[in-house]
């Protein structure tokens, strides 16, 4: 059965995904009513929404997703008829230094809004066309060895406090769908790249340090394996799930470009070297071997084919040419980088928000 939103609660829509997918629907989708409840932590950034912070179906609440005060009064007021939901503690390093932070968010944060939802949107005993989409990740299903790919029965085996944080709440979501009857979906997907991401993250992190001439930090051998997906690909991915996914259903999106670190910093070195008009070779130089990750996940590989046959899915950036923008973008954006690298562009949301 599809779903058809009137008023759609985004969390975490000021990080990564959350701001491409806002800058894609917002415009996209007039006569839908957006409202983006973000806490900013240091991963949020009203810099990526510019483009939109002035639309008229579109408004934005700071607050945290595990205040339940507050996200029982939004639901009450907004009537949201649809959840979509980005917020979390993202970053696999940080799990590991603090990991209560994860536990907070995306465990209580999760249940938090789900608990609301249950309350709101239960009617006469029914719900009606309402929808929980929550967004997670391949990480939840452990690690693979050279072989096998992910898939939607793969069971889940987590290794990090960001990744068993992640299966909490999934398995918290598909509670309240099988206990209350809760219409919900769930994506779980490989590594995005694209714009606008916190330069922590692999991608966004090796292209600032190359330009920048500075050691590039690899982990062991850079011998693990990640998907890559393009945030685009990804984006497209949940507006499909969310109108057209199946009540209960859980969707695995990748997009079929599994690659060694190395190899993906090695891209992005002579992606930069040629953006810079340096001898191709320059980068590479700069690759440094450093200390792995403790409990580093070898490999994640995800089969997306109930995606593509289930709902038509099919992804419109290769690897290639997604890295190539992707470095394009970063080089070019100098203003955005500058911001989020001298942390300037917490000045921003302190001017707009106090
Ligand atoms: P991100 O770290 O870039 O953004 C997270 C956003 O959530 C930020 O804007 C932050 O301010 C907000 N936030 C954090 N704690 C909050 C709280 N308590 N209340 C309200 N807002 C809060 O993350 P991302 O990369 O955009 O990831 C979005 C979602 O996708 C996450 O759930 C993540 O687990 C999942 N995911 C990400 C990837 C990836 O490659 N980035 C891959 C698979 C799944
Ligand atoms: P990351 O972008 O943190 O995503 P995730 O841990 O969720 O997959 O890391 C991607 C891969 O790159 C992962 O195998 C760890 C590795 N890595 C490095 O080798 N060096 C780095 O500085 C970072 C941040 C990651």
């Amino acid at each position: 059965m599809s779903h058809s939103p009137t008023s759609i609660l985004v969390t975490g829509g000021a990080g990564f995904i959350g701001s491409n997918f806002l800058l894609r629907v917002v415009p996209h989708y007039p006569d839908v009513a957006f409202v983006n409840l973000d806490l900013l932590t240091y991963a949020g950034n009203l810099l990526n929404l510019k483009a939109i912070e002035d639309a008229e179906n579109y408004t934005f609440v700071r607050g945290d997703i595990a205040d339940g005060g507050l996200v029982n009064r939004l639901y009450d007021e907004r009537r949201f008829s649809t959840v979509v939901h980005f917020a979390a503690e993202s970053h696999v390093d940080r799990s590991i230094m603090d990991p209560l932070a994860f536990v907070r968010t995306n465990v209580v944060g999760t249940a938090t809004l789900l608990d609301a939802a249950r309350k709101t949107w239960m009617n006469d005993g029914s719900f009606g066309d309402v929808r929980f989409y929550h967004v997670s990740t391949d990480e939840v299903f452990g690690e693979l060895d050279d072989t096998g790919e992910f898939s939607e029965s793969t069971p889940y085996d987590p290794h990090s406090p960001y990744s068993a944080s992640k299966a909490g709440s999934d398995h918290l979501v598909r509670a309240y769908h099988d206990t209350y009857g809760l219409p919900i979906v769930i994506s779980n997907c490989s590594n995005n790249y694209g714009p606008f991401q916190f330069p922590e993250k692999l991608v966004p992190l090796m292209i600032v340090k190359a330009a920048a001439g500075e050691p590039l930090p690899v982990y062991g051998k850079g011998a693990n394996v990640r998907d890559w997906l393009h945030v685009e690909d990804h984006v497209d991915a949940i507006d499909l799930i969310l109108r057209n996914g199946r009540d209960g259903g859980t969707y695995c999106v990748g997009g079929r470009a599994e690659m060694k670190n190395l190899a993906v910093v090695e891209t992005i070195c002579d992606l930069v070297d040629e953006a810079l008009e340096r001898e191709v070779g320059t980068a590479r130089k700069q690759i440094a071997f450093v200390a792995d990750r403790p409990g580093h996940d070898f490999r994640y590989a995800i089969d997306p084919s109930k995606l593509e046959s289930e709902l038509g899915w099919r992804q419109a950036h290769t690897f290639e040419q997604g890295m190539r923008e992707t470095v394009q973008w970063y080089l070019s954006n100098r203003e955005w980088l500058d911001a989020v690298m001298d942390g300037s562009y917490r000045e921003y949301l302190a001017e707009q928000y106090g």
